[in-house]
């Protein structure tokens, strides 16, 4: 089975990805990381994020066995991500490691902004998640707070607006809601309650397939 979920930042799909994919025993990816790689080797360069041929070596080079999330998580990291992956050529280097990794049994949980468009049309079910930029901006300052990065709200705030808008307006797989995806508005959802919410969603569509 294959789980695509996609939604703007800090709407929960990382932590919903890693907990369906618990539910059901299936492998996770969070391709953020992916893109977050790329941008974290230009910057460790001393180059720009807009660099477009610097950033798709760093994409043909990257090496997920050998991530360090924590590293990557940084907010400065997460907004040239933004840039680099907005670069066509970036994008298509990345597509064959992530349809690799959906194909590999039993299946997986993928997330991402473009995971039910682009990389797996096909995927058994589609989730859309997403909540006001912002109770995703509280949700991500506590993130923030709790992993000892100090981060204003509004400063939070700002960067999940501006990203929200390079990730939709962009021309290259921009962040959209996929025909066939499932809504999940997390705003007024604590966590236990969404993942409740996305195994009902799973299991409908389950049940709409015969369950195979
Ligand atoms: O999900 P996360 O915030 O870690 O992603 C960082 C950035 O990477 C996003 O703002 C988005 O621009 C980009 N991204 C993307 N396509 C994906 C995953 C992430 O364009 N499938």
């Amino acid at each position: 089975m294959i789980i695509a979920i996609d939604g703007p930042a800090a709407s929960g799909k990382g932590t919903l990805g890693k907990q369906l994919a618990a539910h059901y025993g299936l492998r996770h990816l969070d391709t953020g990381l992916l893109y977050r790689a790329v941008a974290k080797a230009l910057l460790d360069a001393g180059l720009l994020p807009s660099d477009e041929a610097a950033a798709v070596a760093a994409a043909k080079a990257l090496d997920p066995s050998r991530f360090a999330p924590a590293a990557l998580k940084a907010s400065a990291v997460g907004e040239a991500a933004s840039v680099v992956s907005a670069i066509a050529a970036v994008r298509a280097e990345l597509v064959a490691f992530q349809r690799d990794f959906a194909a590999r049994p039993p299946g997986a949980v993928i997330d991402g902004r473009d995971i039910g468009t682009v990389i797996c049309p096909d995927a058994d079910v589609k989730i859309f998640v997403t909540a006001t930029p912002e109770v995703r901006a509280h949700r991500r300052a506590l993130e923030f707070a709790a992993s000892g990065q100090g981060m204003d709200e509004a400063a939070v705030l700002a960067d999940i607006r501006a990203r929200d808008a390079r990730d939709m307006g962009r021309a290259a797989a921009p962040l959209k809601q996929a025909a066939d995806a499932h809504l999940l508005d997390t705003t007024n959802m604590d966590i236990s309650t969404a993942i409740r919410a996305a195994i009902d969603i799973v299991e409908a569509g389950r049940v709409g397939r015969g369950r195979d």
